[in-house]
């Protein structure tokens, strides 16, 4: 199983747009996929359709030990889970501060979930920050995927979130890698976006090889800005069942292609330790 933590802790990224639609587009190649919503503000659920009421069991109760992932994930498409999540989710932040082994709670829930059943991919949608739900996020995943805006300031918020990778690697999780950094909100044709695009690449390029991100590549799929990638949430759709030949469409099938193509390099951890 790859274990797909989608990070970044700045806001308004690509990263909700990423994860639904990596997610659904892995599940329509026959891929088992459970998406995970990490972000209290449930995005990701509500993205494809999901808006917990009443009891519905969600991920707060997967960290209050009250539920497990296999009696919280809902189907909600062919071969595609999600673990929803809402506002109450807010309250792990504060109510795992002083609890023991807080950083692994994420990772004992996915390890008890693999026994039973085998997902090809478990995809987790971060909250834009560095909190305790994101660092449960790295200490579970067999690796990174950092969704990034190509504008001026955005390698330097890049230094700090690949520094919280080395520190997860250090001290909880010795597997982490990051994969990929995927463009996302991609402005053809402009100056600004070929520029940093050219940093990055240079600067992921000149990595100390003991780094995580000594093997990350730019996928080449870039993630264009494109209308209907906006608009397919108020619709509960993944951007193919919404409009499946627009760009946005054909610029996640790219990327899902490339992530399956590196399939063969991933082996999970879980895997290793048993
Ligand atoms: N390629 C794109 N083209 C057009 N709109 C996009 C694209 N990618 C994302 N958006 C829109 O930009 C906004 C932010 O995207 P998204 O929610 O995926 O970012 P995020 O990193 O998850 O944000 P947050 O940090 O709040 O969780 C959303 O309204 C989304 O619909
Ligand atoms: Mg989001």
């Amino acid at each position: 199983m790859r274990i797909i933590a989608i990070m970044n802790q700045k806001g308004g990224v690509g990263k909700t747009t990423s994860s639904v639609n990596m997610a659904a587009g892995l599940a329509m190649q026959g891929k088992k996929v459970c998406l995970v919503d990490l972000d209290p503000q449930g995005h990701a659920s509500l993205h494809l359709g999901i808006e917990p009421m009443g009891n519905v069991p969600t991920a707060y109760d997967v960290f209050s030990g009250f539920k497990t992932l296999a009696e919280t994930r809902q189907l909600v498409a062919k071969n595609l889970w999600v673990v929803p999540a809402t506002l109450d989710l807010a309250a792990t932040e504060l109510e795992l501060v002083d609890a023991e082994n807080r950083e692994i709670v994420l990772r004992e829930a996915i390890k008890k979930m693999a026994e039973t059943e085998p997902f090809d991919y478990l995809i987790m949608d971060c909250p834009p920050s560095l909190g305790v739900l994101t660092v449960n996020a790295l200490t579970a995943a067999t690796e990174v995927i950092i969704p990034l805006q190509p504008h001026f300031f955005a390698l330097q918020g890049l230094s700090k979130l690949l520094e919280t990778t080395a520190l997860v690697r250090r001290r909880l999780n010795r597997n982490l890698k990051v994969s990929g950094v995927v463009l996302c909100l991609y402005e053809t044709g402009t100056r600004l976006a070929a520029d940093v695009t050219d940093d990055l690449c240079a600067f992921l390029g000149e990595s100390d090889p003991e780094a995580p991100w000594a093997d990350a590549k730019v996928f080449q799929s870039r993630i264009r800005r494109n209308i209907k990638l906006a608009e397919a949430p108020s619709y509960g759709q993944s951007v193919f069942d919404y409009s499946s030949s627009c760009p946005g469409a054909k610029d996640y099938a790219g990327l899902v292609e490339e992530i399956i193509a590196g399939e063969q390099a991933e082996e999970s951890p879980l895997q290793q330790a048993a």
